[in-house]
C-alpha cells in the first residue's frame, strides 16, 4: 500500500512537471515555430552589373566536421600570471597556486625584435596560497616565465608582452582632420559564410554606418597573393624582394608619413606576410606596435596543439588568437590618442575547419562592442575582411565552395560624421556595394584616406570626370572606392584571373572530351616542370579530370579557356587551374591544390613546392 503510494505521488509529480513543461513552454515553442513574417530569399545577389552576374544560395553546401567537437577546444594548461603595467612600471601578477613553484624569467626589449638578446633574467617563488606582483621593468618589454615544482617538472611555461598605455602628460594634439584606419582580418572567410554564420556581428552592424561589399573578390591564390595587392598596391609577382626590404612600399609607411602611429598582429609566427621570395619582415621600422617578436617567441618555447591536425595553438592558458586579441585591446587608449593604422589578422582555425568560422562571431562582436564603448570607432574607418573563401577540404570540393572560396569578406564600417563631411564621395563608397571590386581597390581607397581632403566634393567631381575620360576597354587597375566603379567592369579590367572569376556562367563540359583531356595533360605536364628540379618529388601522372568548365568571355571575345580540376598519382593531389586554348595551350592562372597533402610532402620545406611535392 505504501509502496502504491509512492508510486502514485511520484507519477503525479512526473505529470505535473510535464505540464508544466509543456504549458510553460507552449509560448516558446510557439515563437520557435513561428514562420518569420518577411520570407528570406533563397539567393543574396552580389554582383549583377552588364558584365557580372554574381550571387550567393544561403545554404550552406554540405561538409565534414572535423573528427574533435571544435567548441570544445581549451588550452589545457593553467595561467598562471598576467601581465599589468600601471604607473609606467610592468609587473606579473600571479595566481595562487596549490603547490610552491620555482619561476625563472628572461626579459627581452619588444622594440629591439633583431637583437635577441636578453635584457634582464631573473628568478621568483610563487607559494602556495598567495599571490603577488613582481616588477619586472618599463616601456614595451617581452616576458617569459617558466615555472618547475619540487620534482624539476614544468609547470607553467608562458610569454607576456608588455604593453604600456601611453604617457597622460604628453597628450599629442588629436588632429580633428584625420581618420583612423583599422584592418580586422580574418583568414578563409567568404562572403557567404560571415552571411550564414556571424548572426551576432551583422545584428551590432545595424546600428552603425557600414557598407558590405559583396563583390570584393580576391586576385590571387592565397593570403600573401592578396594582401600584397592590399598592402602595397602590386601584384605578388612585382613585389620582389627587393622591394620587400625596402619597408617604405606597404601601407604602414604610407601611414607613418601621414603622421599616423602603426601596429601589426597576426595570431601566427610565421605570419602570412613571410614569404619564400621575400625576407618581409627583416626590418619594419615604420611599425610602431609589432606582435610578431612576441609570437614568435612564443611559438619557439611555450606553444602546444590543441586540435588533431595540431593547427590551433595555445601558449599556457591562452590560445594564439586570444593573445592577438589582448594586443588589440591593450592598444585601444593609443588608438584613442593620435591618429592610428592597425592591421590584425587572425588565421589559426579558420584556415583549416569549416565550422570554426561561426565559433568566433559573439568574440567578434564584443570586440567591436569595446572599440564602440571606447569611442574607438567613431574616429576609425574600420575593413572587416578576409582574403579568400575555404581553400581545400570537404566544403571546397563542392562547386558552391569553389565559388566561394573567390568572395572574401569585406565589410566597412565608419563614423557617422564621415557622411556629413564629405557626402558625395561617401555616396560613392555606398553605391559601390554591388561593384565588383578587389584588394587593389582598396589599397587606392586607403591613400586617399590618408589625405582626406581629396574627398572634398570638388576633388571628387574632377577625378570622376577623369575616371570617365577613360576609353571603354581601359581603365585603371585600381580604384578608389570613393570614385564610382565604371559599370562595365570586367574581371578582366580588374585584373581578377579567370580562376577566380564567377562574373559569367560556366558551361560544364564532358570530362572524356578529347579536347579537355589534351588541356588537363597540359596542366600536369606543368606541374612536372616546376618539381622537375626537385628529385625527392614524384613526376606526376594524370589519373582522371574530375571536373571541366567552359569559360564564356562574351560572344565578341575570340578567346577561350578551360577550367579544370583533375586528380593525379602518385599521391592523389586534386589540381585546379585555367588552360587558354590558341595555337600554343597557355596556363592562364596559378595552380591551385584542393585537397591537403598531410605529410606527402615532408621531404621538402618551401611552402610552394610541398603543394605539388609527392615524396619518393
Ligand atoms: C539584374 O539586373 C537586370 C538588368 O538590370 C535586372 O533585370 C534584374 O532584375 C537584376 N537582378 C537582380 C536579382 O537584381
Ligand atoms: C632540480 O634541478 C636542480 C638544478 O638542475 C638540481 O640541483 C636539483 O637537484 C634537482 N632536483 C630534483 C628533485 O631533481
Ligand atoms: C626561434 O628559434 C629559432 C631556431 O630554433 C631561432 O633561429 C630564432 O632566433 C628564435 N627566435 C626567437 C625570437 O627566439
Ligand atoms: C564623433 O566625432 C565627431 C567629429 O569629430 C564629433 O563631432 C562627435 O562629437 C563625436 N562623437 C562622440 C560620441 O564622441
Amino acid at each position: 500500500m505504501a509502496k502504491m503510494l509512492v508510486r502514485m505521488k511520484a507519477l503525479m509529480l512526473l505529470t505535473g512537471i510535464f505540464f508544466m513543461l509543456y504549458f510553460g513552454l507552449q509560448p516558446l515553442t510557439e515563437m520557435v515555430e513561428q514562420k518569420p513574417l518577411v520570407s528570406y530569399p533563397e539567393e543574396v545577389v552580389f554582383v549583377n552589373t552588364s558584365e557580372c552576374h554574381i550571387a550567393g544560395p544561403l545554404r550552406s553546401a554540405a561538409f565534414k566536421c572535423a573528427i574533435e567537437p571544435i567548441n570544445k577546444m581549451r588550452c589545457r594548461k593553467k595561467q598562471l600570471t598576467i601581465a599589468v603595467t600601471k604607473g609606467g612600471n610592468n609587473f606579473l601578477v600571479t595566481q595562487k597556486v596549490a603547490k610552491d613553484l620555482h619561476c625563472k624569467y628572461w626579459l627581452k626589449s619588444a622594440r629591439d625584435s633583431l637583437n635577441n638578446k636578453y635584457l634582464d633574467k631573473g628568478h621568483f617563488d610563487l607559494e602556495s596560497k598567495s599571490s603577488k606582483e613582481i616588477k619586472m621593468g618599463t616601456g614595451q618589454q617581452i616576458v617569459r616565465i617558466k615555472c618547475l615544482n619540487n620534482l624539476n617538472e614544468t609547470k607553467y611555461h608562458d610569454v607576456h608582452y608588455f604593453l604600456p598605455s601611453p604617457d597622460p602628460d604628453l597628450k599629442p594634439e588629436i588632429n580633428p582632420g584625420k581618420l583612423s584606419v583599422m584592418v580586422l582580418g580574418i583568414d578563409s572567410i567568404s562572403h557567404m559564410h560571415f552571411y550564414r554564420y556571424f548572426p551576432f556581428v551583422k545584428g551590432f552592424l545595424l546600428n552603425l554606418p557600414h557598407t558590405n561589399f559583396y563583390g570584393y573578390s580576391r586576385v590571387g591564390l592565397d593570403a600573401y597573393a592578396n594582401l600584397m595587392p592590399f598592402l602595397s598596391g602590386l601584384s605578388a609577382n612585382e613585389v620582389d624582394r627587393e622591394l620587400l626590404a625596402k619597408e617604405e612600399a606597404f601601407l604602414w609607411q604610407n601611414f607613418k608619413t601621414g603622421g599616423y602611429s602603426t601596429a601589426y598582429g597576426e595570431d601566427n609566427a610565421q605570419g602570412i606576410l613571410t614569404h619564400k621570395n621575400g625576407e618581409w619582415g627583416s626590418s619594419r621600422h615604420p611599425i610602431d606596435f609589432d606582435l610578431t617578436p612576441v609570437m614568435m617567441e612564443i611559438d619557439n618555447h611555450t606553444r602546444y596543439s590543441i586540435d588533431l591536425k595540431e593547427m590551433i595553438h595555445c601558449t599556457a592558458g591562452r590560445t594564439y588568437q586570444q593573445v592577438l586579441k589582448e594586443f588589440i585591446l591593450n592598444l585601444i587608449p593609443h588608438m584613442q590618442e593620435s591618429p592610428f593604422f592597425s592591421f590584425f589578422w587572425h588565421s589559426q582555425g579558420v584556415q583549416e575547419y569549416y565550422e570554426y568560422g561561426g565559433h568566433l562571431d559573439l568574440t567578434y562582436m564584443l570586440l567591436l562592442k569595446k572599440l564602440l564603448d571606447a569611442n574607438v570607432l567613431n574616429n576609425t574607418l574600420v575593413l572587416l575582411m578576409s582574403d579568400h573563401g575555404l581553400r581545400a577540404g570537404t566544403y571546397r570540393m563542392s562547386f558552391q565552395g569553389m565559388k566561394e572560396e573567390s568572395q572574401p569578406l569585406m565589410v566597412a564600417i565608419y563614423p557617422e560624421w564621415l557622411k556629413e563631411k564629405y557626402p558625395l564621395a561617401m555616396e560613392n563608397f555606398e553605391k559601390n556595394a554591388h561593384s565588383l571590386i578587389t584588394p587593389y581597390d582598396l589599397h587606392d581607397t586607403l591613400l586617399d584616406v590618408i589625405s582626406l581632403d581629396l574627398l572634398q566634393d570638388a576633388s571628387i567631381e574632377s577625378r570622376m570626370n577623369s575616371l570617365k575620360s577613360y576609353p571603354a576597354k581601359k581603365m585603371p587597375r585600381g580604384i578608389s572606392l570613393f570614385l564610382p566603379i565604371p559599370e562595365h567592369r570586367t574581371c578582366d579590367l580588374a585584373h581578377i584571373p579567370s580562376l577566380f572569376c564567377f562574373c559569367r556562367d560556366l558551361t560544364e563540359v564532358p570530362t572524356d572530351d578529347g579536347l579537355v583531356l589534351r588541356c588537363s595533360r597540359f596542366l600536369v605536364e606543368s606541374i612536372n616542370k616546376l618539381i622537375k628540379p626537385f628529385e625527392k618529388c614524384h613526376q606526376l601522372k594524370l589519373q582522371m579530370v574530375l571536373q571541366a568548365h567552359f569559360l564564356d568571355f562574351g560572344e565578341e571575345s575570340f578567346v577561350y579557356e578551360l577550367r579544370l580540376r583533375v586528380r593525379t598519382n602518385p599521391g592523389n593531389g586534386i589540381f585546379e587551374a585555367t588552360v587558354r586554348l590558341s595555337d600554343v595551350l597557355l596556363l592562364t592562372s596559378p595552380i591551385s591544390r584542393v585537397n591537403h597533402f598531410l605529410s606527402q610532402s615532408y621531404c621538402v620545406s618551401d611552402p610552394g613546392l610541398k603543394l605539388f611535392c609527392s615524396c619518393i
